[in-house]
């Protein structure tokens, strides 16, 4: 039988970033590593835009998505020269008690964003957390080049071998950074199984607070 319903955000707090924690608790308990991706476009002068699927990393100390990339990447470059870009996130079952029980489908987009790089003192801090092997990546990989893949793999070899012989961590490379997004629109949407979904978007105000508002989809 044919079914078909309004899926509902029941409640949502006064600050996206509340709602936005209790969705990423919630969906890195259920994902694999407790990892969760996020999609980053950027305005790109040969392609006009241009997304990949990243890695979402946490929150600065000002509730801000942190993104970390190398400076030899394509996006770093796209963000330096042009700071708007645009996140969403996908979180494909997601089950929050104040949502109701039944596993629902979440998108999250921050709609207007501006990337803002982090100072050099606070690299360090998101260097220590990074995986070992996103700290050989940043040290051993050329990015978008055309490469030979046996010697890729030597060479990450070799370079795991050294440092593990060596017993010593390995230091932040001058081309890791990091950044920082700030949104003019933070947009959430729910949907379960036969529903229509339901948006909750939240505006940033002249003075620089949040209206929440349910938005059509
Ligand atoms: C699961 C996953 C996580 C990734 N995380 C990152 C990341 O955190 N930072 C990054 O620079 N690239 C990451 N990448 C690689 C990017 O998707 C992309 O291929 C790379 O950054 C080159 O993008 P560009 O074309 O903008 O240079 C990740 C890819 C995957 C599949």
């Amino acid at each position: 039988m044919s079914q078909s319903a309004v899926a509902h955000i029941e409640t949502f707090p006064p600050e996206p970033v509340t709602l936005f924690k209790q969705l990423i608790d919630a969906f890195s308990k259920q994902s694999i590593d407790g990892l969760t991706l996020m999609n980053l476009a950027t305005v790109d002068e040969e392609f006009g835009v241009l997304n990949r699927n990243v890695l979402y990393r946490g929150l600065s100390d000002d509730d801000c998505i942190i993104y970390v990339t190398q400076r030899f990447t394509r996006n770093f470059k796209n963000l330096q020269a042009n700071t708007k870009c645009s996140i969403a996130f996908f979180m494909p079952q997601v089950v929050l008690p104040s949502q109701g029980p039944n596993p629902a489908l979440w998108q999250v987009r921050l709609i207007g964003a501006t990337a803002e790089e982090l100072p050099d003192s606070q690299l360090d801090a998101w260097w220590e957390k990074e995986l070992l092997s996103s700290k050989i990546r940043d040290y051993v990989f050329p990015c978008g080049q055309p490469v030979e893949y046996q010697e890729l793999v030597a060479k990450h070899d070799q370079f795991l071998a050294d440092h593990l012989a060596s017993g010593q961590p390995l230091k932040r490379p001058a081309t890791y950074t990091a950044f920082k997004f700030r949104a003019q629109r933070w947009d959430f949407l729910k949907v379960g199984s036969g529903q229509i979904p339901d948006r909750v978007q939240y505006r940033r105000q002249p003075n620089g607070e949040w209206l929440a508002t349910h938005v059509s989809t």
